[in-house]
């Protein structure tokens, strides 16, 4: 496993020019935030030794080396979901590849179903939290010890000094945001009303199917995380409608600016 990473890192090294400091992966819907970075570089995950293929309509499956708001970066533009059928360990293999190259903060982006009744669709939610409901582990098998710990620590899985920079930026740019405690599932089935009940019940805000195998996998490797989630459907009682890939896309495309600036502006205070 860490041959392979490091393998993909050095390919990856022969064609690019500078190291990335932040990672940066689109959910979607959310891909737009690339028209913001000055590109230097475009690799198409077709032609990265060990990297899977996206395979989900609104995930182009590219990625974009260059620089946002003063700091260079790398942004996937499409990421691997559990219920693509990759495995935890592919779904999670580019945020290992990216600490490898240098990145130093990973920010991540996703469209979410919303279970809290104070949100509306269209609604930012910065990630505060997390519940892993994932029926399998990224870190599961044997530790690579040179990457992190056994047992990583999780209490602060969403680095607070970031999420206090986004509020910041959203506020100075008169931008709504929420907060809230994101759960991750499989997917693909958005959830029954009992379902989402259970999981406001649980404690969550929203609920979504990535992110969360990505944090961890970041987190067991030291990398202060940022996440945002896009609120495009709600599970609350008496809101809840028929939920489609389409809509959701559409709704994350109209909040997507908004989203974009607070990223973009975040990279000047790190
Ligand atoms: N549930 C799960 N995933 C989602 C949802 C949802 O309601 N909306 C967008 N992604």
């Amino acid at each position: 496993m860490l041959e392979e990473i490091k393998n993909t890192v050095s390919y990856i090294q022969t064609k690019i020019s500078c190291i990335p400091e932040v990672g940066i992966i689109l959910g979607t819907g959310l891909g737009g935030l690339v028209k913001e970075i000055n590109i230097k570089h475009v690799i198409t995950y077709g032609e990265i030794p060990n990297f899977p293929v996206s395979t989900v309509e609104g995930h182009s499956g590219k990625l974009i080396f260059g620089e946002l708001g003063g700091k260079n970066v790398v942004a996937m533009q499409g990421r691997f979901h559990f219920y693509e059928g990759y495995s935890m360990k592919q779904v999670t293999f580019p945020v290992r590849v990216m600490k490898l190259l240098g990145v130093q903060t990973l920010i991540v982006s996703n469209a979410s179903g919303g279970v809290n009744a104070d949100f509306e669709i269209g609604d930012l939610m910065i990630i505060n939290d997390h519940i892993n409901f994932f029926p399998e582990h990224p870190l599961n098998g044997k530790n690579i010890v040179e990457l992190g710990p056994r047992f990583p620590d999780m209490s602060q899985a969403y680095d607070k000094t970031l999420i206090a920079n986004a509020k910041k930026v959203a506020a100075a740019n008169n931008i709504k945001v929420q907060e809230g405690i994101y759960l991750g599932l499989s997917g693909p089935t958005f959830e029954t009303p009992a379902e989402y009940r259970m999981i406001k019940i649980l404690g969550a805000d929203a609920v979504g199917m990535s992110t969360v195998p990505e944090i961890i996998v970041a987190r067991h490797m030291g990398l202060p995380c940022f996440a945002i989630s896009i609120i495009t459907d709600l599970g609350v009682d008496g809101k809840i409608v028929e939920v489609t890939h389409e809509e959701v896309q559409e709704v994350a495309a109209q909040a997507e600016k908004k989203m974009t600036l607070i990223i973009k502006e975040m990279m000047k205070e790190l």
